[in-house]
């Protein structure tokens, strides 16, 4: 694909804090792959500036831009067009402006989930048991693609149960799916899917799963990552789980759709998973 401004395409990442960020290396690594030039930088801006820093950034001829925490609601406030998923998400992690000058909104994040679930891991999700806890904005980013793999139920567990409540019925269209309060969580038996999308990690506390909705053969997924465990992956090993996983898988392959969403070109990214999870040292656990 030709450079979009004339000179070497620009790309960024707008959040608040961002330094923590490995998308300039998984990007870097992309590109190379394509054998392209490109620039992918961390923009740091806080949430009052951010809709004048992401519109000027256009104006001036960027290519693409990626946006997290806390600016995904206000990306999806921000563009011309969001596309369906973004929408029901209320969340929106790819920019990618259009040859008219307008701005497409997408969200790339349970996309991103599933690939490694699915193909990475290798997981069939069809008829299983799914309980997400958290009910914020990374929840509502990936119930949409949880419920594309065809599972037998999805339980949002929330510390807040009302938002628990809200998320699910956002969603109920699309699939089985209930919403509730932590206090529920006993009396909903085992799953065979526990995802961590709560931001309990970053304080390195633990949302209080009941024993009884694992057993050794339930699939502990953390969506932050880092180089050690979590609190949730350690606690899930404690209890003799065979199968914990961390957010790396879904931190590239989210990052290889927005790739290919803005240069048409699919990443391949099992190496750069292999690069980040043997060399990129992260000591703490950090969130899309
Ligand atoms: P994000 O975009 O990372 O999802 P968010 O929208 O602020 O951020 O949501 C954070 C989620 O983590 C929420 O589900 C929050 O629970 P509440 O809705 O009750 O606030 C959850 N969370 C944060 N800290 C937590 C903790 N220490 N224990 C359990 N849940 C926690």
């Amino acid at each position: 694909m030709a450079p979009k401004s004339g000179g070497i395409d620009r790309y960024v990442l707008f959040g608040h804090p961002v330094a923590q960020s490995k998308s300039p290396f998984i990007h870097g690594m992309f590109a190379k792959q394509e054998g392209h030039a490109l620039t992918y930088k961390l923009v740091d801006v806080a949430p009052e500036a951010f809709r004048g820093d992401a519109l000027r950034f256009f104006v001036e001829g960027g290519a693409g831009a990626n946006v997290t925490v806390p600016h995904k609601q206000a990306a999806a406030e921000l563009v011309n067009l969001l596309s369906p998923r973004a929408e029901r998400a209320g969340a929106v992690n790819t920019l990618v402006p259009m040859d008219d000058g307008q701005l497409r909104g997408e969200n790339t994040d349970g996309p991103g989930l599933k690939t490694d679930l699915t193909v990475n891991l290798k997981l069939s999700l069809t008829g299983q048991r799914v309980l997400v806890l958290g009910a914020g904005g990374a929840t509502r980013g990936i119930l949409e693609s949880l419920l594309e793999c065809q599972p037998s139920l999805v339980v949002v567990a929330n510390r807040t149960a009302p938002r628990a409540v809200e998320a699910a019925a956002i969603f109920k269209s699309l699939g089985p799916i209930e919403g509730c309060g932590y206090n529920d969580l006993p009396g909903l038996g085992r799953f065979d899917l526990v995802l961590n999308a709560t931001s309990a990690s970053l304080a390195g506390e633990l949302p209080p799963v009941a024993p009884g909705n694992i057993a050794r053969d339930t699939v502990c997924y953390d969506l932050a990552y880092s180089r050690g465990d979590t609190p949730f992956t350690a606690w899930a090993k404690q209890r003799g789980v065979e199968r914990t996983y961390k957010g790396w898988g879904m931190l590239v392959e989210q990052a290889a759709a927005a790739y290919a969403l803005w240069r048409g070109v699919r990443p391949e990214t099992a190496p750069v998973l292999r690069a980040l999870t043997e060399e990129a040292p992260v000591s703490i656990p950090f969130h899309l």
